[in-house]
């Protein structure tokens, strides 16, 4: 049995009249610690497969299961354990709380988990020791994606989902988050799911998953990956 399995997994959106299978019969498995890539075009339903994964939407067919326990089937109750104690994610838009800090947005995440990392100490690592007062209308684009991957990263979480975690990154900076989440990934064995269109970045990962249209049409294992240090695009 693989750590995570997706069997057969649908979600179909209704408008109106018309329904949108955003996700069209998904089966993959991601083994424990893995560091995993899902690309695919705009619309191919990467975040709608990352969502059910981290429990914040649920299939309409199918299975999910994690560490053998299958997600679909929680209660609420036991889906709000589940993000809560399990998951660590990192959205698109980041959804940070605008009246509070970086530092506060941080110590929000750490306050409801089991063994977190100093919110201060996470935040120096994603290079924003000096703004951790500011506000995130104060911040900049990057710096917001930073506070969150921060706040996804202090939660020590055993699975971590980021939905294209350095879309608003420059270069230098990508490259340093994503050397912090294959640390991370190496040196905890926490199991690493990034959503990406930067395909360059399969040399660093150990398996590749590219869907269209809901669909998945290729599953890549990397056996020998490289650190992103090395990789240029
Ligand atoms: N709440 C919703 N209601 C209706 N349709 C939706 C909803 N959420 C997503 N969809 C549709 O489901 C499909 C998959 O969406 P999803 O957000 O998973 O794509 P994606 O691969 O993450 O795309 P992108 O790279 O642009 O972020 C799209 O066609 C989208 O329009
Ligand atoms: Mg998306």
């Amino acid at each position: 049995m693989s750590f995570i399995e997706f069997d057969k997994v649908y979600r179909r959106y209704q408008t109106g009249e018309v329904s949108i299978p955003a996700v069209d019969g998904v089966s993959f498995q991601i083994e424990k610690g893995e560091f995993c890539l899902i690309v695919g075009t705009s619309g191919a339903g990467k975040s709608t497969v990352l969502n059910i994964l981290g429990g914040m939407d649920i299939c309409d067919d199918g299975k999910v299961r994690v560490a053998g326990r299958p997600i679909n089937d929680l209660s609420k109750a036991e889906l709000v354990d589940y993000r809560r104690y399990d998951v660590g994610f990192i959205f698109q838009f980041y959804n940070l709380v605008p009246n509070l800090t970086a530092l506060e947005n941080v110590e929000l995440a750490t306050q409801m988990c089991k063994k977190p990392i100093k919110a201060e100490k996470i935040l120096a690592k994603v290079g924003l020791r000096d703004r951790m007062d500011n506000f995130p209308s104060q911040l900049s684009g990057g710096e917001q994606q930073r506070v969150s991957i921060a706040r996804a990263l202090a939660k020590n979480p055993k699975i971590l989902l980021c939905d294209e975690p350095t879309g608003a990154l420059d270069y230098r900076t990508s490259k340093q988050i994503l050397s912090l989440l294959h640390r991370t990934c190496r040196e905890t064995g926490t199991t690493v799911v990034v959503i990406t269109h930067n395909t360059a970045l399969a040399a660093m990962a150990d398996r590749i998953i590219t869907m269209r249209s809901g669909k998945i049409v290729q599953i890549a294992v990397n056996d020998h990956p490289i650190p992103v240090e090395r990789l240029e695009w």
